[in-house]
């Protein structure tokens, strides 16, 4: 059955490469990402988890930890995590499980079998606090991720989950943002002192709210 977003993200014990993470008990409390790429030793994989370990300031900021899957052994990840030092001009700072036998592959769905039936494809999933799926995204091999857009993400997640305000199309971090349909007018008067731009009863524009 595959994993859909509500879904609590299913929990497993793996070797990385910062020793044994229990899934569960690693992330909680925090949100947190978990990405697949496809092999080690491959240059789109090497831009993707030298750029990840240039953010992890802005995913700390936002208390997100990363996790990288690779069904590469744990051996092979110390000599690529060399490469992408060398060449992306970052070392890697956050855990890479070393999914050998696609346990938790198999698990998260990242294989897709008409494609490869052992290597992952580019599987991206967000999980908040609360355990559960808050995003899910899936690139092909070929074609890096933006993990940009995934921070983007997580943004809006946490002002959902914080203030119960929605974001429109192509929002940016301080742009204005939209009250969710379940708060009530009366309800938006105490959350949003300042007032809202009511386009439509169900179209409720308010400034982005901050903290
Ligand atoms: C890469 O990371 O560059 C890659 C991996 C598998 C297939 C194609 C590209």
């Amino acid at each position: 059955m595959a994993i859909l977003i509500g879904d609590t993200a299913p929990d497993f014990t793996l070797e990385s490469t910062e020793g044994t993470i229990h899934f569960h008990d690693y992330i909680e409390g925090s949100w947190a990402v978990l990405f697949s790429h496809p092999k080690n030793f491959t240059p789109v994989c090497t831009t993707e988890l030298g750029y990840t370990a240039k953010l992890k300031p802005e995913f700390e900021k936002r208390g997100v930890k990363v996790l990288g899957l690779s069904v590469d052994k744990l051996e092979d990840h110390g000599g690529w995590a060399r490469d992408i030092e060398e060449t992306q001009g970052a070392a890697l700072n956050f855990p890479l499980l070393a999914d050998t036998e696609g346990k938790v592959a198999r698990l998260y769905d990242m294989i897709h079998p008409n494609v490869d039936n052992t290597l992952t494809v580019r599987s991206v999933f967000v999980i908040g606090p609360d355990k559960k799926v808050k995003l899910k995204i899936e690139y092909p091999a070929s074609t890096g991720r933006n993990f940009d857009e995934v921070l983007r993400v997580i943004d809006s997640l946490q002002l959902t989950a914080k203030h119960q305000v929605a974001t429109p199309v192509n929002w940016k971090d301080g742009e204005d943002v939209i009250i969710v349909p379940a708060v009530s007018n009366e309800a938006a008067k105490s959350k949003f002192p300042d007032g809202w731009k009511e386009l439509k009863p169900y179209l409720r524009i308010v400034l982005q709210p901050r903290g």
